[in-house]
């Protein structure tokens, strides 16, 4: 392969959608690598796109970059993943969509109940302390299943 055939990290951030910040956090992360020029500026394989398309679909779907990480790193040779290799990992991922699903819906439908009502009750609205069980797990959103409490993705 000649340098012709690397991109720029203008290039993937162009084609990938990714910022530059996100591309060089991404690499420290060792989601993506990159050679460097004679200068020291970056230059990736046109295979990074795909990885950064499976890294996209893969925080869509809810995983931390960590999983995201340990998926790419559990390829075989580290590489970029196939057909194959996204079709088996998405399937695995489905029973997360539904999990999250349903603690949504139970979110939704536990507010279907505050709506017009405004009390936010300690002893009966199921949001401000739903079911009391809410309270022993911490502060914060703790219906919302965990990944979506985490911050937004990067890039
Ligand atoms: S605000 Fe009254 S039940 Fe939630």
């Amino acid at each position: 392969m000649g340098p012709q055939d690397l991109l720029t990290m203008g290039e993937v951030a162009h084609r990938s959608g990714y910022a530059p910040s996100a591309l060089r956090y991404y690499e420290r992360l060792g989601l993506v690598s990159a050679t460097r020029t004679a200068g020291g500026q970056r230059r990736y394989e046109r295979s990074v796109l795909r990885r950064l398309a499976f890294v996209r679909a893969a925080r869509t779907v809810g995983l931390s970059l960590e999983e995201v990480a340990a998926a790419l790193d559990a390829l075989p040779d580290a590489r970029t993943p196939t057909r194959a290799d996204w079709s088996r990992l998405s399937r695995a991922w489905r029973s997360r969509l539904d999990e999250q699903i349903a603690a949504l819906e139970a979110l939704r439908d536990g507010l279907d109940s505050c709506i017009g009502c405004g009390c936010l009750s300690l002893r009966r609205c199921a949001m401000s302390n739903p079911g009391d069980a809410a309270g022993r797990q911490g502060p914060g959103a703790r219906w919302l299943p965990e990944r979506l409490r985490q911050p937004a993705p990067e890039g």
